[in-house]
């Protein structure tokens, strides 16, 4: 395949790699932390992000590419609040829209069709994973310090994961 797609798309797997450390890490802190809601949908959201990264590690295979894994740095371990945990979420997810557009952008540029149909799904799935960590916020926002608040919004996070990571149980199941 084109050798700059393929060294973009490389890099890209270790953004998703990036994330899926980055959220395993949020989930750690919020089960250390006592909220186990909040802790399943980080740890839930940390496996959708190795599924990006496998998605990208099949596709270029598929094009009898080459996958070339690079390090991972330390992912940050403690907030001041849930709702800096979250936004530290959303900025990451903005990074990463801005870095898939840029694989488009390239895979354009390249006249590489096949990779920028692949790259429409990250498109489209950047659009959800910024509205649902901006959903979060917005509610921690507005409980602020109110424990009870805080305490059902875990319970809700805990129910979200729980139908998410059903939802993808049966999507496996009829691929
Ligand atoms: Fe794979 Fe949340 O971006």
């Amino acid at each position: 395949m084109n050798d700059k797609v393929q060294a973009a798309l490389n890099t890209q797997i270790n953004m998703e790699l990036g994330a899926f450390y980055t959220y395993l890490s949020m989930a750690a802190y919020f089960e250390a932390d006592g909220l186990k809601g909040f802790s399943a949908w980080m740890r839930h959201h940390a496996e959708e992000e190795m599924m990006h990264a496998m998605k990208l590690y099949d596709f270029i295979h598929a094009r009898r590419g080459r996958v070339t894994l690079k390090a991972l740095g330390d992912p940050k371990t403690v907030w001041e609040n849930p709702v800096a945990a979250f936004e530290d979420a959303l900025k990451h997810e903005q990074k990463v829209t801005a870095a898939i557009n840029a694989l488009v952008d390239l895979a354009r540029e390249e006249r590489d069709h096949a990779t920028h149909s692949f790259l429409q799904w990250f498109v489209d799935e950047q659009v959800e994973e910024e509205e649902i960590v901006d959903d979060a916020i917005q509610k921690l926002r507005r409980i602020g310090d109110f424990g009870p608040g805080l305490y059902l919004l875990d319970r809700e996070m805990a129910a979200s994961a729980a139908s998410s990571e059903g939802q993808a149980e049966s999507e496996a199941g009829e691929g």
